[in-house]
């Protein structure tokens, strides 16, 4: 695992939207594996404006979705489907042919999670995953205790995550789906490349136990340090608890 430490969240953003500029230059139909959340956006702001600028041709890549909650419709504002496509698939020039994800609306869930890693690998696997942390270590939808094997599947989200994401329903909890679907830490590690991005000083811990703790089932992301290929980038916030 190569750990990365950027002086704060704009730098982590640019190091990243580098990357993926990178991957697609020379892979142009890549397929990118991306999360929502508050993170990630820097990477869609500094990848967009590179796209704007004419430096990135985003024509043929191919986008796959993390997670996305269970019983939203598609068009909900906050689906995971809906706010990929506002702040990743708008910015950078994607039409949503170019986006896969899994049906959180589907009648029959678990069927709906097994034809979505299906998908993933008949369009050749994610070239480049890219991850957020929980204040609890969470990748995805993983929660603490998630098998490290897992494959997509629908989970519970906890009270803290249900917390943590009422700001996205107009601060009122009770409008948190309590279930999504997510790809499972199994999946995850298939991915060519996992770039994991933390910042702030509230994932100092998840980041520690990511990095230098055991593998464990009790900090999801730690499972990246099985994979031969993942990068952590963080700021100096994130990073203050590393040893
Ligand atoms: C969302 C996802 C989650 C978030 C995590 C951090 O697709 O995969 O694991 O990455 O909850 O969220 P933020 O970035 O909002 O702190």
């Amino acid at each position: 695992m190569e750990v990365v430490i950027v002086p704060d969240a704009a730098a982590g953003g640019e190091l990243v939207a580098n990357a993926l500029a990178r991957l697609v230059g020379h892979k142009p139909e890549a397929l990118l594996g991306v999360a929502t959340g508050s993170t990630p956006l820097p990477v869609y702001q500094a990848l967009g404006a590179k796209v704007r600028a004419g430096e990135v041709d985003t024509s043929r890549v191919r986008i796959a979705q993390l997670d996305e909650y269970v019983g939203l419709p598609a068009e909900h504002p906050e689906s995971y489907r809906s706010v990929l496509a506002r702040e990743v698939l708008k910015p950078l020039g994607i039409g949503m042919d170019a986006f896969m994800g899994p049906d959180g609306t589907a009648e029959d869930v678990q069927a709906a999670c097994e034809a979505y890693d299906a998908a993933l690998a008949a369009a050749g696997g994610v070239d480049l995953q890219l991850l957020g942390i929980g204040t609890d270590g969470h990748i995805g939808f993983n929660e603490p205790c998630s098998s490290l094997a897992s494959r997509t599947r629908i989970k519970t989200l906890t009270e803290q995550t249900r917390v943590d994401n009422a700001r996205f329903f107009d601060g009122d909890i009770a409008q948190v789906p309590h279930h999504v679907i997510t790809q499972g830490i199994g999946t995850i590690l298939e991915a060519r490349h996992l770039v994991l991005l933390a910042t702030g000083e509230g994932k100092a811990d998840a980041v520690a136990a990511t990095v230098e703790g055991p593998v464990a089932a009790v900090c999801p992301a730690s499972a990246l340090q099985l994979h031969p290929h993942a990068t952590v980038v963080v700021d100096e916030a994130a990073a203050s608890k590393l040893k």
